[in-house]
Protein backbone atom coordinates (compact mmCIF):
# COMPACT_ATOMS: atom_id res chain seq x y z
CA UNK A 1 0.00 0.00 0.00
CA UNK A 2 1.14 3.65 -0.46
CA UNK A 3 -0.17 6.29 1.38
CA UNK A 4 0.08 9.86 -0.24
CA UNK A 5 -0.17 12.87 1.74
CA UNK A 6 -0.91 16.58 -0.04
CA UNK A 7 -0.91 18.88 2.28
CA UNK A 8 -1.72 21.80 -0.47
CA UNK A 9 -5.07 19.77 -1.57
CA UNK A 10 -5.34 18.57 2.06
CA UNK A 11 -6.27 15.09 0.81
CA UNK A 12 -4.72 11.60 1.84
CA UNK A 13 -4.72 9.00 -0.94
CA UNK A 14 -3.97 5.48 -0.21
CA UNK A 15 -2.95 3.10 -3.49
CA UNK A 16 -2.41 -0.24 -4.10
CA UNK A 17 -4.26 -3.53 -2.51
CA UNK A 18 -6.67 -3.22 -6.28
CA UNK A 19 -8.81 0.39 -4.94
CA UNK A 20 -7.57 3.32 -4.83
CA UNK A 21 -9.00 5.65 -2.06
CA UNK A 22 -9.00 9.75 -1.30
CA UNK A 23 -9.99 11.66 1.28
CA UNK A 24 -9.38 15.09 3.20
CA UNK A 25 -6.54 15.59 4.59
CA UNK A 26 -8.17 16.86 7.93
CA UNK A 27 -10.80 14.07 8.05
CA UNK A 28 -11.12 11.46 11.02
CA UNK A 29 -10.95 8.66 7.70
CA UNK A 30 -7.09 10.49 7.45
CA UNK A 31 -6.58 10.53 11.08
CA UNK A 32 -7.23 6.83 11.63
CA UNK A 33 -5.06 5.75 8.57
CA UNK A 34 -2.18 8.16 10.19
CA UNK A 35 -2.43 6.56 13.32
CA UNK A 36 -2.53 3.20 12.14
CA UNK A 37 1.20 3.82 10.82
CA UNK A 38 2.39 6.41 13.48
CA UNK A 39 1.29 3.02 15.72
CA UNK A 40 3.59 0.61 13.65
CA UNK A 41 6.55 3.46 12.86
CA UNK A 42 6.61 3.77 16.40
CA UNK A 43 6.49 0.48 17.62
CA UNK A 44 9.37 -0.29 15.33
CA UNK A 45 11.56 2.28 17.31
CA UNK A 46 10.74 1.64 20.38
CA UNK A 47 8.72 5.27 21.04
CA UNK A 48 6.97 2.92 24.05
CA UNK A 49 10.50 2.46 25.53
CA UNK A 50 11.19 5.96 26.30
CA UNK A 51 8.76 6.62 29.50
CA UNK A 52 8.87 6.68 33.18
CA UNK A 53 6.25 6.91 35.81
CA UNK A 54 7.82 8.32 38.78
CA UNK A 55 10.73 7.05 38.27
CA UNK A 56 10.76 3.66 37.20
CA UNK A 57 10.94 2.50 33.41
CA UNK A 58 7.43 1.68 31.88
CA UNK A 59 6.84 0.03 28.62
CA UNK A 60 3.71 1.34 27.54
CA UNK A 61 1.76 4.15 24.52
CA UNK A 62 1.18 6.97 26.80
CA UNK A 63 -2.39 7.27 24.84
CA UNK A 64 -3.29 3.63 26.61
CA UNK A 65 -2.55 4.97 30.41
CA UNK A 66 -4.56 7.83 30.04
CA UNK A 67 -7.45 5.62 28.67
CA UNK A 68 -6.43 3.23 31.80
CA UNK A 69 -6.75 6.03 34.39
CA UNK A 70 -10.15 7.09 32.97
CA UNK A 71 -11.32 3.51 33.52
CA UNK A 72 -9.64 3.23 37.06
CA UNK A 73 -11.21 6.35 38.35
CA UNK A 74 -14.59 5.40 37.19
CA UNK A 75 -14.69 1.48 38.52
CA UNK A 76 -12.32 2.71 42.04
CA UNK A 77 -10.56 -0.87 41.92
CA UNK A 78 -9.91 -2.32 45.37
CA UNK A 79 -6.78 -4.51 43.91
CA UNK A 80 -5.15 -3.94 40.29
CA UNK A 81 -3.63 -7.44 39.27
CA UNK A 82 -1.05 -6.94 36.69
CA UNK A 83 1.16 -9.69 35.39
CA UNK A 84 4.28 -8.25 33.54
CA UNK A 85 6.05 -6.50 36.06
CA UNK A 86 9.50 -5.82 34.06
CA UNK A 87 11.12 -2.41 35.75
CA UNK A 88 8.04 -1.40 37.68
CA UNK A 89 6.63 1.51 35.97
CA UNK A 90 3.38 0.70 35.39
CA UNK A 91 2.56 -1.24 39.01
CA UNK A 92 3.87 2.62 40.08
CA UNK A 93 1.08 4.29 37.92
CA UNK A 94 -1.75 1.77 39.11
CA UNK A 95 -0.61 2.58 42.41
CA UNK A 96 -0.16 6.25 42.15
CA UNK A 97 -4.12 6.23 40.60
CA UNK A 98 -5.26 4.06 44.29
CA UNK A 99 -2.95 6.51 46.07
CA UNK A 100 -4.63 9.49 44.73
CA UNK A 101 -7.97 7.66 45.26
CA UNK A 102 -7.26 7.04 48.72
CA UNK A 103 -7.51 3.13 48.59
CA UNK A 104 -6.47 0.05 46.09
CA UNK A 105 -3.76 -2.36 46.42
CA UNK A 106 -1.60 -3.50 43.35
CA UNK A 107 -0.28 -7.53 43.02
CA UNK A 108 2.66 -7.18 40.28
CA UNK A 109 3.27 -11.02 38.98
CA UNK A 110 6.55 -11.77 36.33
CA UNK A 111 8.63 -14.78 35.97
CA UNK A 112 11.78 -12.81 37.29
CA UNK A 113 11.95 -9.72 39.28
CA UNK A 114 15.51 -8.60 39.54
CA UNK A 115 16.70 -7.87 43.44
CA UNK A 116 17.74 -4.09 42.32
CA UNK A 117 14.06 -3.46 40.87
CA UNK A 118 12.40 -5.19 43.96
CA UNK A 119 14.19 -2.98 45.92
CA UNK A 120 13.32 0.07 44.30
CA UNK A 121 10.02 -0.45 44.37
CA UNK A 122 10.08 -1.34 48.52
CA UNK A 123 11.63 1.51 48.86
CA UNK A 124 9.51 3.73 46.90
CA UNK A 125 6.89 6.10 48.27
CA UNK A 126 3.95 3.84 46.48
CA UNK A 127 5.81 0.86 47.64
CA UNK A 128 3.22 -0.07 50.33
CA UNK A 129 0.87 -0.53 47.79
CA UNK A 130 2.46 -3.14 46.07
CA UNK A 131 2.90 -7.09 45.98
CA UNK A 132 5.19 -8.93 44.41
CA UNK A 133 4.81 -12.49 43.44
CA UNK A 134 7.36 -13.97 41.37
CA UNK A 135 7.19 -17.01 39.19
CA UNK A 136 5.14 -17.88 35.69
CA UNK A 137 1.86 -16.25 35.39
CA UNK A 138 0.39 -19.29 34.64
CA UNK A 139 2.00 -21.55 37.13
CA UNK A 140 -0.91 -22.87 39.64
CA UNK A 141 1.26 -21.75 42.75
CA UNK A 142 1.22 -18.06 41.32
CA UNK A 143 -2.25 -18.00 40.98
CA UNK A 144 -2.80 -19.27 44.27
CA UNK A 145 -0.69 -16.67 45.52
CA UNK A 146 -2.51 -14.01 43.86
CA UNK A 147 -5.47 -14.98 44.99
CA UNK A 148 -4.56 -15.32 48.33
CA UNK A 149 -3.33 -11.57 48.04
CA UNK A 150 -6.51 -10.54 46.47
CA UNK A 151 -8.38 -11.86 49.48
CA UNK A 152 -12.04 -10.02 49.49
CA UNK A 153 -10.59 -7.00 47.69
CA UNK A 154 -12.78 -5.83 45.32
CA UNK A 155 -13.31 -4.36 42.40
CA UNK A 156 -10.52 -6.40 40.69
CA UNK A 157 -9.30 -4.97 37.79
CA UNK A 158 -6.91 -7.60 35.78
CA UNK A 159 -4.14 -6.32 33.27
CA UNK A 160 -1.99 -8.91 31.33
CA UNK A 161 0.93 -7.81 29.97
CA UNK A 162 3.31 -10.91 30.27
CA UNK A 163 4.07 -13.29 27.81
CA UNK A 164 2.39 -12.03 23.94
CA UNK A 165 1.67 -14.87 22.82
CA UNK A 166 -1.50 -16.39 22.05
CA UNK A 167 -1.62 -19.66 23.52
CA UNK A 168 -0.20 -17.84 26.64
CA UNK A 169 -2.69 -14.99 26.98
CA UNK A 170 -5.07 -17.82 26.50
CA UNK A 171 -4.21 -19.45 29.63
CA UNK A 172 -3.93 -16.22 31.96
CA UNK A 173 -7.22 -15.26 30.25
CA UNK A 174 -8.29 -18.35 32.07
CA UNK A 175 -6.11 -18.40 35.28
CA UNK A 176 -7.30 -14.73 36.13
CA UNK A 177 -10.75 -13.95 34.94
CA UNK A 178 -12.40 -15.97 37.59
CA UNK A 179 -11.08 -13.23 40.00
CA UNK A 180 -12.50 -10.04 37.91
CA UNK A 181 -15.93 -8.70 39.83
CA UNK A 182 -18.75 -7.76 37.63
CA UNK A 183 -18.83 -4.75 35.85
CA UNK A 184 -14.37 -4.64 35.96
CA UNK A 185 -12.25 -5.82 33.22
CA UNK A 186 -9.11 -7.97 32.31
CA UNK A 187 -7.55 -6.06 29.77
CA UNK A 188 -5.15 -8.22 27.31
CA UNK A 189 -2.33 -5.47 26.51
CA UNK A 190 -0.37 -5.56 23.11
CA UNK A 191 -3.27 -7.10 20.47
CA UNK A 192 -1.42 -4.75 18.55
CA UNK A 193 1.46 -7.20 17.39
CA UNK A 194 -1.26 -8.39 14.91
CA UNK A 195 -0.31 -5.05 12.58
CA UNK A 196 3.31 -5.43 13.17
CA UNK A 197 4.06 -8.54 11.90
CA UNK A 198 5.34 -6.80 8.60
CA UNK A 199 7.74 -4.75 10.24
CA UNK A 200 11.75 -4.98 10.52
CA UNK A 201 10.91 -5.66 14.68
CA UNK A 202 8.13 -8.04 13.70
CA UNK A 203 7.45 -11.61 13.23
CA UNK A 204 5.43 -12.89 10.66
CA UNK A 205 3.60 -15.21 12.62
CA UNK A 206 2.48 -12.58 15.19
CA UNK A 207 -0.17 -12.05 12.06
CA UNK A 208 -2.32 -14.48 14.03
CA UNK A 209 -0.34 -15.59 17.16
CA UNK A 210 -1.72 -12.24 19.32
CA UNK A 211 -3.11 -11.34 22.32
CA UNK A 212 -5.85 -9.39 20.11
CA UNK A 213 -7.00 -13.44 18.83
CA UNK A 214 -6.67 -15.02 22.88
CA UNK A 215 -8.85 -12.33 23.69
CA UNK A 216 -11.28 -12.52 21.09
CA UNK A 217 -11.41 -16.19 21.24
CA UNK A 218 -11.61 -16.36 24.96
CA UNK A 219 -15.12 -13.84 24.51
CA UNK A 220 -16.77 -16.19 21.67
CA UNK A 221 -16.15 -19.05 24.91
CA UNK A 222 -17.13 -16.78 27.51
CA UNK A 223 -20.67 -15.02 27.59
CA UNK A 224 -20.21 -13.77 31.09
CA UNK A 225 -17.26 -11.44 28.98
CA UNK A 226 -17.81 -8.50 26.46
CA UNK A 227 -14.64 -7.42 24.55
CA UNK A 228 -15.82 -3.84 24.66
CA UNK A 229 -13.30 -0.81 25.50
CA UNK A 230 -14.44 1.74 28.03
CA UNK A 231 -16.71 4.74 26.85
CA UNK A 232 -15.00 7.81 26.35
CA UNK A 233 -15.97 9.75 29.58
CA UNK A 234 -15.36 13.17 27.60
CA UNK A 235 -15.73 13.30 23.49
CA UNK A 236 -16.02 16.51 21.82
CA UNK A 237 -15.72 15.91 18.02
CA UNK A 238 -15.53 13.45 15.43
CA UNK A 239 -13.07 10.65 16.43
CA UNK A 240 -14.46 7.24 18.06
CA UNK A 241 -11.60 5.20 17.69
CA UNK A 242 -8.72 4.51 20.53
CA UNK A 243 -5.33 4.94 19.02
CA UNK A 244 -4.05 2.31 20.87
CA UNK A 245 -1.82 -0.57 21.09
CA UNK A 246 -4.36 -2.41 22.80
CA UNK A 247 -7.28 -3.51 20.33
CA UNK A 248 -9.49 -5.91 21.45
CA UNK A 249 -7.76 -6.03 24.36
CA UNK A 250 -10.93 -4.52 27.35
CA UNK A 251 -12.96 -7.41 28.05
CA UNK A 252 -15.79 -6.30 30.69
CA UNK A 253 -17.31 -8.95 33.21
CA UNK A 254 -21.07 -8.49 32.47
CA UNK A 255 -22.41 -11.53 34.51
CA UNK A 256 -21.34 -14.41 36.97
C1 LIG B 1 6.11 -6.14 28.37
S1 LIG B 1 7.02 -6.47 29.83
C2 LIG B 1 5.97 -5.78 31.06
C3 LIG B 1 5.91 -4.29 30.99
C4 LIG B 1 5.31 -3.62 32.19
N1 LIG B 1 3.94 -4.04 32.41
C5 LIG B 1 5.35 -2.14 31.98
O1 LIG B 1 4.36 -1.56 31.50
O2 LIG B 1 6.38 -1.52 32.26
C6 LIG B 1 6.81 -8.19 29.98
C7 LIG B 1 7.28 -8.81 31.29
O3 LIG B 1 6.67 -10.09 31.36
C8 LIG B 1 7.56 -11.00 31.97
N2 LIG B 1 7.16 -12.35 31.55
C9 LIG B 1 7.35 -12.95 30.35
N3 LIG B 1 6.84 -14.19 30.35
C10 LIG B 1 6.29 -14.38 31.57
C11 LIG B 1 5.61 -15.46 32.19
N4 LIG B 1 5.38 -16.60 31.53
N5 LIG B 1 5.17 -15.30 33.46
C12 LIG B 1 5.39 -14.16 34.14
N6 LIG B 1 6.05 -13.11 33.61
C13 LIG B 1 6.49 -13.20 32.34
C14 LIG B 1 8.94 -10.58 31.50
O4 LIG B 1 9.91 -11.01 32.45
C15 LIG B 1 8.78 -9.04 31.41
O5 LIG B 1 9.24 -8.43 32.60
Amino acid sequence: MKILIDTEAATLTRTGGGEDSSVGLFTKAAFETLSREWLRLGWNLLYYHNFSWFGRPILQLPEDMMRLQEAVYALKPGVIVETGVFRGGSLLFHATLCEALGAGKVIGIDREIAPADREALRAHSLGPRISLVEGDSTDPRTVASVKSLIGSAEPVLVILDSAHTREHVARELECYSPFVTVGSYIIAADGVMRDLADLPRGMPEWKSDNPFAAATEFAARHPEFLQQDPPWLFHDGDLTENVTYWPGAWLKRVGP
